[in-house]
């Protein structure tokens, strides 16, 4: 097989092996080229003649992705509320619903200059610590995964925007590693039912970062009861559609100040703040 092309022909061999199986098959051979070259599509646009050499790895990721497997897996790449983050295997591709809950935390906190201690539980890749790390400058955070390869890929990102001094990351379940006062805790927590039949490219995900028990609740359960226990002051969780009223019930004759829910792009019911102290 010839192993150099010209962008152009490369274009068009990958669109043709990836139409039908992957919806946009252009636009995906275009990622997957800009993605191989490091190049933006400026470049691609302006260089259809370019030579590339060296194309099997190029041809190997096509492959990947005619079995559907997620295009951030292969690169390495993901886009996150503006920012590139590195991405692995080992940790879950964020979803653009998570941007939402960050945001939901960016209003709950009036004083930006503060020296709040946050925990998140669940840190996956990074993305949710590093961006309200970059927002509260003065915060400390202590992220958390059960999952030692979400931590490699963690440490990744936060070392890409050197924030190695502000987030600490800790193995373990739960809020089991964490002695210190807390003020703020945030979590998107695997939620989904076990055993629940899901798209074929998810299968490609660390199922721990997905399945949250028999009924899906259990982990934001506890994590609710770690909050009341502890009087940790602000939890902001996101949860799956269907879990408002559950949620609601649980919290039924509980001490807490406030229970507020969000929705996501397209109106489903998606996180919660929980306030329990004035
Ligand atoms: C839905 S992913 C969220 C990842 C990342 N925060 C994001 O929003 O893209 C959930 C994460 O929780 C971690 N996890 C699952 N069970 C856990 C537990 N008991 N304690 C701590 N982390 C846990 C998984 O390894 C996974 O990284």
């Amino acid at each position: 097989m010839r192993s150099s092309f010209i962008v152009k022909d490369v274009l068009k061999e990958i669109s043709k092996t990836l139409h039908p199986l992957i919806p946009r098959a252009a636009r995906e051979a275009q990622l997957l080229v800009m993605a191989f070259l490091d190049v933006d599509e400026l470049w691609l646009m302006s260089h259809k003649n370019e030579v590339i050499k060296d194309t099997k790895e190029l041809f190997d990721w096509v492959k990947r992705r005619a079995n559907n497997e997620p295009l951030e897996y292969i690169t390495n790449r993901v886009s996150f509320y503006s920012k590139e983050f590195y991405i692995d295997k080992g940790a879950l591709i964020p979803r653009p619903e998570t941007e939402l809950l960050i945001e939901e935390v960016m209003k709950k906190v009036k004083d930006k200059e503060d020296n709040l201690t946050f925990v998140e539980v669940g840190v996956g890749s990074g993305i949710i610590s590093i961006l309200l790390a970059l927002e509260f400058k003065n915060a400390k955070f202590i992220a958390v995964d059960i999952s030692q390869n979400a931590l490699d890929i963690a440490k990744i990102n936060i070392k890409k925007f050197s924030l190695e001094d502000r987030i600490e990351l800790r193995l373990g379940s739960l809020l089991e590693p964490i002695d210190e006062n807390v003020d703020y805790l945030v979590s998107n927590p695997p939620y989904i039912e076990d055993g629940l039949e899901l798209e074929s490219n998810l299968s490609y995900e660390p199922q721990n970062a997905l399945f949250g028990g028999k009924v899906g609740d259990e982990i934001i359960k506890e994590l609710l009861d770690e909050v009341l226990k502890r009087k940790i002051n602000l939890f902001t969780c996101e949860m799956g559609y269907d879990q408002k009223d559950k949620i609601s019930k649980y919290l039924k004759g509980k001490k807490y100040k406030a229970l507020k829910f969000y929705k996501d792009y397209s109106d489903f019911d998606r996180g919660f703040t929980l306030k329990v102290e004035n």
